[in-house]
């Protein structure tokens, strides 16, 4: 078993000692309830520092007040398990009250390009307490490295931009979105779903295999492939859409025309009752 620490100075004296041993460091920063995704993210930071942490901390700040921060799965011992799989070398679980000793409103980063559109735009404050978070587990750990997943696409833009914005000493590597057999991308909510909505879910993933399918036969209109995201999702009588959008992947700016000057992605948000689901892709992929 790996170690497992709650205080800051544990972890700060952990780190320390590796770094010390010549170790370079890697942070995955997580908030438990860890699945394969989580895993194949450890391992890959495994693959590129020599002492991972991960960090498991159900951050308060980042739930709205009707989001399911209290009913969020938490998971310690399979965690544990799971970290230990991928590679990790440490856990770092800190209580609320060591990470907010003043209160969550004291302060805070917020980036402004990001933090109200899409994700931002539906959970208003969401990014605000992402990134403060990410900024603090990152000045408490100090890593070389840390990983983040591709599945979250807005919010690796935000983490990317909040270390360029901030001249951040460290790099951030963005990891492939690990899915089901069927193409379900992993996440701690999948299991809200009952039979019929996991089910219904995949149409996610056939609107983002319809609007390749497009792409990849010539379609450049992004209002087509738009239309195409649309259609799809609403053919499931169960999903209610939130968004699907054609963008810009660097800076999330909605797109007329997808061109070889730059990279496209599809974002979506669909809602099965209360839970939601979001995914993405590249265009063409
Ligand atoms: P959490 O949802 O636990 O996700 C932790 C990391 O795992 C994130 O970088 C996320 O993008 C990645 N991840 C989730 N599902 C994945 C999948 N199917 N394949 C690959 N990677 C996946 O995201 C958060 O926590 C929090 O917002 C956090 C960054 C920890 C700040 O509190």
């Amino acid at each position: 078993v790996i170690p497992w620490v709650e205080s800051i100075e544990a972890v700060r004296q952990a780190v320390d000692e590796a770094r010390a041993r010549g170790l370079t460091i890697g942070l995955v920063p997580t908030m438990g309830a860890l699945h394969e995704g989580h895993v194949h993210l450890i391992e890959r930071c495994r693959a590129e520092a020599d002492f991972v942490v991960v960090s498991i901390f159900v951050n308060p700040t980042q739930f709205g007040p009707s989001e399911d921060f209290t009913r969020y799965p938490r998971t310690p011992e399979l965690d544990r398990d799971r970290a230990a799989a991928g590679g990790a070398d440490l856990i770092f679980a800190p209580t609320a009250e060591a990470m907010y000793p003043h209160g969550q409103e004291s302060t805070c980063i917020d980036v402004l390009p990001f933090s109200g559109i899409f994700e931002g735009a539906i959970r208003p404050g969401h990014f605000r307490g992402v990134a403060t978070v990410v900024l603090k587990l990152f000045s408490i750990v100090g890593p070389d490295l840390a990983c983040f997943g591709k599945k979250d696409f807005q919010q690796q833009c935000v983490i990317r931009r909040m270390a360029e914005d901030l001249n951040l000493r460290l790099s951030i590597q963005i990891v492939e979105t690990v899915r089901e057999p069927d193409g379900l991308a992993l996440s701690s909510r999948n299991r809200y779903l009952d039979p019929d909505q996991r089910r219904g879910a995949l149409v996610l993933r056939r609107a983002l295999e319809n609007a390749r399918t497009a792409v990849a036969g010539g379609v450049r209109d992004a209002e087509r492939v738009r239309q195409i995201l649309h259609d799809t999702i609403n053919s499931e009588p169960m999903a209610q859409l939130d968004y699907a959008e054609v963008v810009d992947a660097e800076t999330l700016g909605v797109l007329t025309v997808l061109g070889a000057d730059r990279t496209a992605v599809a974002l979506l948000a669909v809602r099965f009752g209360a839970t939601r689901l979001i995914d993405n892709a590249f265009l063409p992929e």
